[in-house]
């Protein structure tokens, strides 16, 4: 086995039939989707209007409530940025969690600077059978009258942790406030009805649902608040003037597709994730002693579970962020060089701070940097995280060897 893919809170694969679906747009069908003065650009026009048609479809909302980005990053900018600076927009306070992902921070950091107070909640920690989840009393006491904008993440990218969204959206709704989710680790891995979960506003991203990159939406649904977004991209008025620039029709084909898969796989997709991280848990807490995992507890003794007691999990099924005792994350990805493993988010992979959201559940410094996070996927089998196992316990047992 030459390279395991487990990093699939990053990236996922492009599943094949996406790409199937995508490769006669980098040839025949290259006329820009806004030409509507021939024949090809008509095509190109209804091809990708049914797209979008197939993925407002797969959150419940229809075409006008969908704006095409280039992913979550894009999405959280414009939802933060066109809600909170629109010229109508009164409000001076945001609510969100310590938790988020940096694509929603760094736009929260550039609002506190200019004038905005942005409180980040904290979340429970371990022990708590719910570490990483915020306590709703907490968000109750927070959001008030002034409030522009509640953003909660949906999913966390690193511990799996699912927030309490609906219980969310009713305490936003006692005083009309917004509430706006990043839901890019969620969309794929559960199902999302926008209406049902109450929020106004929700951010996905093609590549993390077996999509293309450069790819994923912004979800505005009013419902009985009203949203006054402004645009951050202008140009040529494409999107009801609320995101210019050609549309993407090659990635949005792929991620329409992408999301009928998911659909369609869903209870696969969710067991088979469950019962892999079932199998990596139980292996490896039996081989290394003191072994801890991050996030949310769930019902160990569960094996084959029904798709319904997947999705009753306060986590993703597909996640498992592991803290081993004395070693670091980063020593031993370098001892086994065959996994594609990752400390935190790709998008810190690189920086030396131990994750702002390992270090919210209590987790120290020490410990975060011990942290390796697995992310699994429709691609991955038994046997390879099997494999994987053995190569982490091989690598565990020589590098605690050198500590005392
Ligand atoms: C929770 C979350 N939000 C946002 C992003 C950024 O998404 P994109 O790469 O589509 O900009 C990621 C990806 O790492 C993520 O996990």
């Amino acid at each position: 086995m030459s390279r395991i893919y487990l990093d699939n809170h990053a990236t996922t694969r492009v599943d094949p039939v996406v790409v199937e679906a995508m490769l006669p747009w980098m040839d025949r069908l290259y006329a820009n989707p806004g030409s509507t003065t021939h024949e090809a650009g008509r095509e190109a026009k209804l091809l990708t209007e049914n797209a979008i048609s197939s993925i407002a479809s797969h959150f419940g909302v229809s075409n006008d409530e969908i704006i095409i980005t280039s992913g979550a990053t894009e999405s959280n900018n414009l939802a933060v940025f066109g809600l909170c600076q629109h010229p109508r927009q009164k409000k001076r306070k945001i609510v969100s969690l310590a938790t988020e992902h940096q694509a929603l921070l760094g736009p929260l950091e550039r609002l506190a600077k200019s004038g905005f107070e942005v409180v980040y909640l904290p979340v429970q920690k371990h022990p708590s059978s719910q570490a990483g989840i915020v306590d709703l009393q907490r968000v109750a006491d927070a959001v008030d009258a002034d409030t522009a904008l509640v953003s909660v993440m949906l999913a966390n990218n690193e511990i799996g942790a699912i927030q309490p969204i609906r219980e969310i959206a009713s305490i936003c709704s006692r005083f009309e406030v917004p509430l706006h989710t990043d839901a890019s680790q969620a969309v794929g891995r559960m199902p999302i009805d926008v209406e049902k979960l109450g929020v106004h506003l929700l951010s996905f991203s093609g590549h993390k649902v077996y999509g293309p990159k450069g790819i994923g939406g912004l979800i505005v649904h009013p419902t009985s608040v009203p949203i006054r977004i402004s645009p951050q991209i202008v140009g040529g008025g494409q999107q009801m003037n609320l995101r210019s620039g050609t549309l993407n029709s090659m990635g949005i084909i792929g991620l329409a597709k992408a999301l009928e898969l998911a659909a369609s796989f869903c209870e696969r997709d969710a067991k088979l994730v469950f019962e892999l991280r079932n199998l990596m848990w139980s292996r490896l807490s039996t081989s290394v002693d003191g072994l801890l995992f991050n996030g949310p507890s769930w019902d160990e003794e569960r094996s084959t579970p029904t798709l319904d007691q997947v999705n009753s999990e306060r986590r993703l099924a597909g996640n498992l962020s592991l803290c081993f005792p004395k070693v670091e994350g980063q020593s031993l990805m370098l001892e086994t060089p065959s996994l594609a493993l990752s400390s935190g988010s790709a998008c810190t992979s690189t920086d030396a701070a131990p994750s702002h959201v390992l270090r919210a559940i209590g987790r120290s410094e020490d410990q975060a940097r011990a942290t390796l996070r697995v992310g699994f996927g429709r691609f991955n089998t038994r046997e390879e995280v099997n494999f994987a196992v053995d190569l982490l316990i091989r690598a565990y047992e020589k590098l605690s060897a050198f500590v005392a």
